[in-house]
């Protein structure tokens, strides 16, 4: 498999924009893990399915079918032959269910599967909340970005939809399979008071390329 370089930490933290200009820099794929996640939570609601009934939700995801094909150097998500847009997967019903649907182990089972099938492409720039700790733990490119409460909230409220982010952290970081942590050996990167450009030199700079 090719190399990884992974990129974790909560909401609205400011590294999906991290990632996305990494992956263009080092000419490398850019996966959006929280898009999978938010693909399923978009396909159970529209299939009529409570995200908080865990039994319903585990029904559900052994039925579907999840494809991520590299369209302009990042992956788009799939969903048995529907591709929701950005729309749909950043809206307001998906922001507050996903963290329950991310929560069933047949749900992350089935999307860790699929991410470390990624690696097999080429080499990936992966962004999420476990991908450095349990979906790569043996990438030596770990980074993990965090961002003030207050300015966290500031951004995604720039970004105009509504986001329970502090609740969504809440239950990412409770829940027994794989919560959000610093994965062992990342680097840590608080972009609170740093530009964007800045954030993507630190992340350059801490790699073993
Ligand atoms: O964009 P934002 O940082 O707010 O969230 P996201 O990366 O799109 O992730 C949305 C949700 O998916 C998270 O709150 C987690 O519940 C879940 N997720 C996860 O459990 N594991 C991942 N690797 C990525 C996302």
């Amino acid at each position: 498999a090719h190399s990884v370089i992974t990129i974790d930490g909560p909401a609205a933290s400011g590294k999906s924009s991290i990632a996305r200009l990494v992956a263009q820099r080092l000419g490398r794929t850019y996966v959006n893990t929280g898009n999978m996640y938010r693909a399923v939570t978009w396909a159970v609601l529209q299939a009529g399915v409570d995200p908080q009934d865990a039994d319903a939700v585990r029904a559900f995801a052994t039925g579907m079918v999840l494809e991520s094909p590299v369209v302009d150097g990042k992956t788009q998500v799939c969903i048995s032959g529907r591709t929701p847009t950005d729309a749909d997967l950043n809206s307001d019903p998906v922001n507050r269910a996903v963290s329950f649907v991310a929560r069933v182990d047949e749900v992350r089972n089935r999307l860790v599967a699929d991410q470390r099938a990624l690696a097999a492409t080429g080499p990936l720039v992966m962004e999420g909340r476990d991908i450095g700790s349990v979906v790569f733990p043996d990438s030596p490119n770990k980074i993990y970005i965090d961002a003030s409460e207050e300015v966290r909230a500031s951004r995604r409220g720039a970004q105009g939809h509504a986001d329970q982010i502090a609740e969504r952290d809440r239950i990412d970081k409770q829940r027994k399979n794989s919560p959000l942590v610093i994965p062992a050996g990342a680097t840590v990167i608080d972009n609170s008071h740093i530009t964007l450009d800045q954030a993507v030199e630190q992340v350059i700079a801490a790699l073993h390329l």
